[in-house]
């Protein structure tokens, strides 16, 4: 599996398959042991994280570090990726992209085989989801809610959060989220 791993990260650093790939400094395949029991997917690289080729390094990351400690996970334990693995420089992700790049992303999702599968956000939510046959609904009816997957090859469960960038846009969601990743420590 790590030589799969490696191979992935080698196509991810080189892929010309959208028009990202254009404003990439370092591609931003994601980070964490390969075996991990759970997986965050956020939505994509974005000005720091373009610079250091890692996931959530910039204020997000921070923030998603805090929240980490509240649910009592180690950083170093989950793996950590993104929807799309090429510099976002608007922060907003076209349906082109998310088609193109998310192979990676589902080749990730097979290889790793994690039990729990948490999108930070919109976008990730709603794209897992949907690969799983999930009914989708906008962030304030998921968070927290536990939608257990049954495929062929794996079993996991998925469990939405808000993104980490959305309780620093909009400091009123700060407390509910903290409390959300108190009750994921205890969901895990
Ligand atoms: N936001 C994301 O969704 N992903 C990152 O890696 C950083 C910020």
């Amino acid at each position: 599996m790590n030589d799969e791993f490696s191979e992935l990260r080698n196509q991810v650093e080189v892929c010309t398959n959208c028009t990202l790939h254009k404003t990439r400094l370092k591609s931003v395949f994601g980070e964490g042991p390969n075996d991990s029991k759970v997986l965050f997917v956020g939505l994509g690289p974005g000005y720091h994280e373009n610079q250091e080729g890692r996931p959530f390094v910039g204020a997000a990351g921070k923030l998603l570090d805090d929240l980490l400690v509240l649910s009592g996970l180690k950083r170093e334990d989950v793996y950590i990726t993104n929807i799309l693995k090429c510099y976002l420089p608007d922060n907003k992700a076209k349906d082109e992209e998310i088609a193109t790049c998310t192979s990676y992303l589902d080749k990730q999702i097979a290889l790793i085989q994690p039990k729990f599968i948490i999108p930070l956000g919109n976008v990730a939510a709603s794209y897992l989801l949907r690969k799983f046959g999930q009914p989708i609904a906008p962030m304030r009816n998921l968070h927290t809610k536990i939608f257990s997957i049954s495929t062929l090859f794996f079993q996991t469960k998925i469990i939405p959060m808000y993104h980490p960038a959305a309780a620093l846009r909009n400091p009123g969601l700060k407390s509910m989220v903290r409390e959300d990743w108190r009750k994921l420590g205890n969901l895990i």
